[in-house]
């Protein structure tokens, strides 16, 4: 797990393997871990949205006072997925060729999940690849988008088809920056880490599960410690298998794709909705869907789909959905990028931790499962 940091007791460091090895740091009140994850780049380019500006000084600062010839450049973006364009992308790259930014400087994103995603993305495609560090501002980012190099934009042809593998070169988990997030992000957030829970660490879901979820406040040891054992299922997964390849152990393992345990119908869900439901909620209502399938086509018991409905309705998301007809999230869910052809692919789970990936699962199996969430 995380190593305490002795100096600083309450920030831990989450390191991460593999080719382009790098650190997580979690804690409160982290800018001044920022000038260290820059190192001696003389130019910086923040990419933030318009929202956040009030902390954009909170990251300048210390990048400046430590080394005051350093230019720092802000490219401000809008907010949300409205970021995530290629001519907000175009834009980026005027910037940074205006700056005459080379491949020894660095940029650093201030922002949720479309911030780090497009931010990344600029990083992966300017001279072909320069730094990036990532300092997340909402928990989903934290436990998802910041860790692990999925980096993209949305095109017309659809959400995510355009990006790279770009790892960064650090992440700042600032619990402190969670404060002015509403109460219903932070929420949605802890769908991730709730699935993080049944995929591979089940100690998030005994402390999801004892703890008052009205304490789970970004103040909170208990919240810090989710965060942390969320962010290490996402590196252990990553670290196996960083390109989504599939499980290298020949372990039945699905690798990366395990993270997508309970996305097919979340996604269905988002695109039916037309994104007016956040991920993390659609998340958990996929989930327990997922959970249904398996225990009819798999025979997951029901105690743990009993868990699945618990565990996410205690810290306050839906389990439930009375939208879109099972025919029409049905087809959404056939071109769902995990579908190989005609044939439909979930991350099923045969335990807690024990996750595979179920292909082609019958359409009565998947019937009963929509209709036990509805
Ligand atoms: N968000 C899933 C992944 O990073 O693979």
């Amino acid at each position: 797990m995380s190593e305490p940091d002795t100096d600083h007791p309450e920030e831990s460091v989450l390191h991460v393997g593999g080719a382009s090895p790098y650190d997580v740091v979690v804690g409160h009140h982290l800018a001044d871990h920022l000038p260290g994850m820059v190192g001696d780049a003389l130019r910086v380019a923040l990419v933030v949205p318009d929202a956040l500006e009030e902390l954009v000084d909170d990251v300048v600062a210390p990048l400046v006072e430590s080394m005051p010839e350093r230019d720092v450049t802000v490219l401000a973006v809008p907010d949300g997925e409205e970021a995530k364009t290629a001519e907000v992308a175009n834009a980026c790259w005027e910037a940074l060729g205006e700056e005459g930014f080379t491949r020894s400087d660095v940029v650093v994103t201030l922002g949720g999940g479309a911030t780090t995603d497009l931010g990344g993305f600029v990083a992966a495609s300017w001279l072909r690849g320069v730094r990036v560090v990532h300092v997340p501002t909402t928990l989903l980012a934290m436990v998802d988008a910041a860790v692990g190099g999925k980096t993209g934009i949305n095109t017309e042809a659809g959400k995510n088809l355009v990006g790279a593998f770009h790892e960064p070169a650090g992440v700042l988990c600032d619990l402190s920056l969670l404060e002015t997030l509403p109460r219903d992000e932070l929420v949605a957030g802890l769908g991730e880490v709730v699935k993080c829970g049944f995929i591979a660490d089940p100690e998030i879901l005994r402390l999801v599960e004892t703890t008052d979820p009205a304490d789970l406040v970004p103040s909170s040891p208990v919240l810090r410690e989710l965060v942390e054992r969320a962010v290490q299922v996402k590196i252990d997964v990553v670290v196996a298998d960083l390109k989504e390849t599939g499980g290298s152990s020949g372990s039945g393992h699905p690798g990366r794709e395990a993270l997508n345990y309970g996305h097919t119908l979340a996604h269905a869900i988002e695109r039916a909705e037309d994104y007016g439901i956040r991920h993390g909620e659609a998340v958990a209502v996929g989930c327990v869907f997922v959970a249904e399938l398996a225990h009819r086509a798999a025979g997951l018991p029901a105690e743990l789909v009993d868990r699945h409905r618990a565990a996410f309705a205690r810290v306050g998301l839906p389990t439930s959905y009375a939208g879109a007809s099972f025919e029409d999230l049905l087809a959404t869910m056939r071109v769902d990028k995990k579908s190989r052809g005609a044939t439909l692919r979930f991350v099923v789970l045969d335990d807690v931790g024990a996750p595979r990936i179920l292909s082609g699962p019958s359409e009565e199996h998947l019937r009963a499962a929509y209709e036990a969430i509805a």
